[in-house]
């Protein structure tokens, strides 16, 4: 019978749109609408695994456009509770350039448009109608995720940056020299457009959430930095993506399994009547 269930969920970012072989293709619904493009379900190392092209497939979906909410409900409506999030990045600083992967640990969200809760008070389609809800997010990123993915880089000998802030702005155009040297000076390190809402999403649907940042440019306000083009991001992802899908095979295999879970994701609504159900 066709698997039709996962643990583990990987979003694709640019030039990432396939990741596994072997994969059975399911579409799934949501109340929220439609996720960026069917599920494909696989094995590695044993853990089954649900792999959705963020932009879908073909690219075609911009940043601001994504519907977040869609790609983390159906991911955790076939069973996922824990999600690897790979994604292209801008450096921040001059030491952090192309090929660099940083594994983050804090967030800070520069978008303008986005709908960033499933509790935002309205009645869904479905006639749910959500409780407030104040989700704790002072750590954004899975800690044990977090030390999964380090583990499996330096295991491909790829030396990660551990920690650092990624700041998501807008999109869909790249930052502003200005722009880029104030987020530098504020001591952030790196610079996407997809990191937001997708981490506070996993938080209220209690997913462990871990992000893998690949380097692909030094931001314009980067000192060496020349400003920052969509044909070089989308050349250097493509020149470091042999080496990412190992470090995300080897850390999907290594995650905790769903016993073993016990981290500040796992208990996010503790307490809380949410007013939906979540899948
Ligand atoms: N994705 C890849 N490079 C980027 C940059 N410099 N700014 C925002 N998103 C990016």
């Amino acid at each position: 019978m066709a698997n039709t269930n996962a643990e583990i969920g990987v979003i694709g970012g640019s030039g990432l749109y396939s990741f596994l072989e072997d994969v059975t293709e399911v579409t799934v619904d949501t109340p929220y609408g439609s996720p960026s493009d069917s599920l494909f379900l696989g094995e590695v190392g044993g853990r089954k695994v649900a792999f959705l092209p963020r932009h879908g497939r073909g690219h075609r979906i911009p940043p601001h456009r994504i519907n977040y909410r869609a790609n983390l409900w159906a991911l955790r409506s076939v069973g996922v509770r824990q999600v690897l999030s790979p994604c292209a990045v801008g450096g921040l600083r001059p030491e952090y350039g192309p090929g660099t992967l940083v594994v983050p640990d804090q967030l800070v969200d520069r978008t303008k448009s986005r709908t960033e809760t499933y509790f935002d008070g309205e009645t869904r389609p479905d006639g749910a109608v959500p409780n407030v809800v104040h989700t704790t997010f002072a750590d954004p990123y899975c800690p044990a995720g977090r030390a999964v993915a380090m583990k499996a880089a330096r295991g491909r000998d790829w030396e990660p940056v551990d920690g650092g802030a990624l700041v998501v702005i807008e999109g869909p155009r790249f930052s502003t020299r200005a722009e880029s040297r104030w987020f530098a000076s504020e001591g952030w390190s790196i610079v996407g457009m997809t990191g937001h809402p997708e981490a506070v999403l996993a938080r209220e649907l209690a997913l462990c959430y871990t992000a893998l940042a690949l380097v692909t440019d030094l931001d314009a306000g980067a000192e060496t930095g020349e400003g920052v083009s969509h044909t070089e991001v989308m050349r250097v992802f493509g020149e470091n993506v042999g080496r990412l899908r190992e470090v995300l095979f080897d850390a999907v295999a290594a995650l905790p399994a769903e016993v073993e879970r016990d981290c500040l994701c796992v208990g996010a609504h503790d307490g809380w009547n949410l007013g939906i159900d979540l899948p």
